[in-house]
């Protein structure tokens, strides 16, 4: 599949004739939130994981020098935490370009915790997308997130950024937090290499 996913993207509008959307974030779109919105809601998905096994091309890396940015991978009885956002399908416009390094809008059921649901969206780079890097030791990934960078800024602040989102959902993610000790292990290790 292409690593570009907007022309797909465009196929999937099977919410185009509703007035609001729930869209379903679980990475930068918990934290970076600059799209338009009418109502957000803490909420979770069941059976998939967070994981940092996607390649960012266009944001926090380069086609040459990859980032790695989160994405879902099915686990049954998992339960993932993140934010979801009542929106006007005319915000897929925007949204799909921000996402289209490998992610397709796909359809979830979004849980609010207060027994409500709705079916909603959430995008997800499977890994048959071009860009998908897979798994990899948590302290690798740390180290390749130390070293990479592109145009939305350090790979770095991408995790850290998620890391405080999270723990501000109060959600628990054992693969991202340790993800983010190992890169803050390694940056207080590169201060006191350059300090001797
Ligand atoms: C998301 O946040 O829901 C998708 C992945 C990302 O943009 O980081």
């Amino acid at each position: 599949m292409s690593v570009d996913t907007r022309q797909a993207n465009r196929r999937r509008n099977r919410h185009a004739g509703q007035a609001q959307v729930w869209l379903f974030g679980y990475g930068s779109l918990i934290y970076k939130v600059d799209f338009p919105y009418i109502e957000r809601r803490p909420a979770c998905i069941r059976h998939w994981v967070r994981r940092f096994w996607q390649g960012s091309h266009d944001h926090r890396g380069t086609p040459q020098a990859p980032g790695r940015v989160v994405t879902l991978v099915p686990q049954p009885d998992a339960v993932c935490i993140g934010m979801a956002y009542l929106i006007t399908p005319a915000v897929f416009a925007q949204l799909d370009l921000r996402e289209k390094n490998g992610y397709l809008r796909c359809t979830t059921e979004i849980d609010f915790g207060n027994g409500e649901q709705a079916e909603g969206l959430v995008y997800i780079a499977t890994a048959e997308n071009a860009a998908f890097l897979g798994p990899a030791p948590e302290a690798e990934i740390a180290r390749h997130i130390a070293a990479s960078s592109g145009p939305s800024g350090p790979n770095r602040d991408y995790l850290l950024q998620l890391a405080t989102a999270l723990r501000e959902l109060d959600a628990h993610d054992p693969h991202v937090f340790d993800v983010e000790r190992h890169l803050i292990d390694l940056l207080a290790s590169q201060r006191g290499a350059d300090q001797r």
